[in-house]
């Protein structure tokens, strides 16, 4: 009887993961990738010099026109991101416990890792381009402006980034398990604390906001 209820735990366990993970995080998801990757080729194809700034300019008002509870895009509250050895600037459109939606880019050009996450990411791009290989490619997968980069969850490659390269990500999981990630550079390495202090209050201020409006 003993053994028996000692079988059940991690059978319970397993069970309630299950359905945590795979069955009721995925019912909180609200954008659609499709929809947003629509919308980057159609701004991206009133762009042909691939200007970065005025395809986000355009593109912004536009999701916000679809997902309205979405941040308005300004210049003033970009941070850093340090994540993987990899280096990058980007903006908070939206930021919960399942999904996040951010411009992210470089105008520099940055290289490292993607890490390794518990949730999906779609990474279309919009100017530029990223290149990115599992460990036993020795061809680099290439994506263009419109391609979408999808990163299953749980996979990781290093990619890279050349200058001038900017793109509309969505990660949808079990986001708070992907900010270790992306504070630990940060923590360990940069010591930038304006730029940790301003992700956090960025990040924090806007899963506070969704939450309250029942966003998970
Ligand atoms: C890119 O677009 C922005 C915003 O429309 C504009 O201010 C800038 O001059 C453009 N840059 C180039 C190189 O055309």
């Amino acid at each position: 009887m003993r053994l028996l209820s000692l079988a059940i735990i991690p059978v319970a366990i397993f069970v309630v993961f299950d359905f945590l993970f795979y069955h009721w995080l995925p019912t909180n998801y609200i954008f659609d990738k499709d929809v947003l990757a629509e919308l980057s080729r159609e701004v991206i194809a009133n762009h042909p010099d691939g200007n970065s700034t005025a395809i986000l300019i355009e593109l912004a008002p536009k999701i916000k026109q679809v997902y309205p509870f979405v941040n308005e895009l300004n210049f003033e509250d970009w941070v850093y991101n340090n994540a993987g050895g990899a280096m990058g600037t980007m903006f908070i459109l939206h930021a919960s416990i399942s999904e996040y939606l951010i411009f992210f880019g470089t105008a520099v050009g940055t290289e490292g890792h993607t890490g390794v996450h518990f949730a999906d990411d779609y990474f279309t791009i919009l100017a530029g381009q990223q290149t990115a290989a599992y460990a036993g490619a020795l061809e680099p997968e290439v994506y263009l402006p419109g391609d979408i980069h999808h990163l299953p969850k749980g996979n990781y490659k290093q990619y890279a980034m050349p200058s001038g390269s900017f793109a509309l990500e969505l990660a949808q999981g079990w986001i708070p398990a992907m900010l270790p990630f992306g504070f630990l550079d940060t923590l360990t390495s940069t010591l930038d604390f304006q730029t940790f202090g301003r992700t956090v209050y960025f990040t924090g201020k806007d899963m506070i906001k969704n939450l309250l409006n029942g966003k998970i």
